[in-house]
């Protein structure tokens, strides 16, 4: 499905209710193509690195798949060793959604059952992408019959030059300070500052520059992948991050009204398949800047947990603008 108007023109498949590709002109004019994915459904399944994907139930990672809600404890499926990630085996990415496209947005729907992937509780879950000028919305909607986690987002892996690596482009997060990770990139709960660290990326920096550095935690990820606090957080939208490319001159700005960002440089990325335009998707051939409830939440007490309760609605969006200098 496309939505178009006189700037973007952005595809959208009901597989995963992902984005396929989204064209931006450069400054020539000429469009280029800023998110990496397949151009076979085929592909899309066979996929394990949620290339453009919603995420969900439950994005990022949880220790053992153990959650407690209400004083109960449930095991969600275990899909990378023992922990749970990005909503268990077959997670929203891997899912059918239904879709209906009203003028400039589509909608895109999906019940996700009570137990799936052990999750309790029946999830309505709604998608929105439309365009507003120069911007890719996407909100995201969802109600619950039984007490559950939902933490939604969506997995776009950007390349703001459209093709090769991304370790020369720019990278700016609004944010003071990052979740620590342990060795399974399981995040401690510790909150760190970025001062004087490789994670401070207050002012613009190449997402090359520190990528080797032997900072405990980018060596850990062999390179970034954290999430990172929002400043001045304060349930409202407002701009989380952004990225540009000096050879393009195509800049985007990640709005949101989640607390945080998780910023991933594309580490696992393998080159298993080549992508559109057989541009091989291999380390670091995008970035993602995923928004979303600080991850792991259900556990620490110093975070905002994900908890969705009925009669409750989840509504929470996120803003994908692009300029052209
Ligand atoms: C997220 C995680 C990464 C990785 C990718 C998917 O961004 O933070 O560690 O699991 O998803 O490959």
């Amino acid at each position: 499905m496309i939505l178009k108007n006189e700037f973007l023109e952005v595809e959208i498949s009901e597989y995963g209710a992902s984005i396929v590709s989204i064209m931006v002109p450069d400054k020539d004019g000429k469009k280029v193509d800023v998110v990496l994915g397949y151009d076979s459904l085929d592909k899309y399944k066979r996929q394990t690195k949620y290339i453009g994907a919603t995420v969900g139930r439950c994005c990022g990672r949880i220790k053992d798949g153990k959650i407690k809600i209400k004083d109960k404890i449930y095991k969600l499926s275990q899909n990378e060793g023992k922990n749970h990630l990005h909503g268990g085996n077959i997670g929203f990415d891997k899912k059918f959604w239904q879709a209906r496209k009203i003028d400039d947005s589509v909608e895109m729907f999906y019940k996700s059952a009570d137990g799936e992937e052990n999750y309790p509780g029946n999830l309505n879950v709604k998608v929105t992408y439309s365009l507003d000028g120069e911007s890719v919305v996407i909100n995201y909607s969802a109600i619950t019959d039984k007490e559950t986690i939902c933490n939604l987002t969506n997995h776009s892996y950007f390349n703001l030059n459209g093709y090769g690596d991304v370790l020369n482009q720019k990278v700016q997060i609004f944010s003071n300070n990052f979740i620590e990770n342990d060795s399974d990139l399981l995040p401690t709960g510790e909150i760190k500052s970025v001062t004087n660290t490789v994670m401070d990326f207050r002012r613009p920096k190449t997402i090359g520059k520190d990528i080797n550095s032997d900072f405990y935690q980018v060596k850990l990820a062999n390179g970034f992948d954290n999430n990172w606090i929002i400043k001045n957080y304060n349930g409202e939208i407002h701009r989380a991050a952004r990225a540009f490319s000096d050879e393009t001159g195509i800049e985007l700005e990640v709005y949101t009204d989640l607390p945080g960002v998780q910023f991933y440089s594309g580490n696992f990325l393998d080159g298993a398949e080549n992508g559109k335009n057989d541009m091989p998707i291999k380390n670091h051939s995008g970035f993602c800047l995923e928004c979303q409830y600080l991850p792991y939440a259900v556990d620490y007490k110093n975070f905002t947990k994900p908890i969705l309760k009925p009669g409750k609605l989840y509504n929470k969006t996120i803003i994908y603008k692009f300029k052209t200098k």
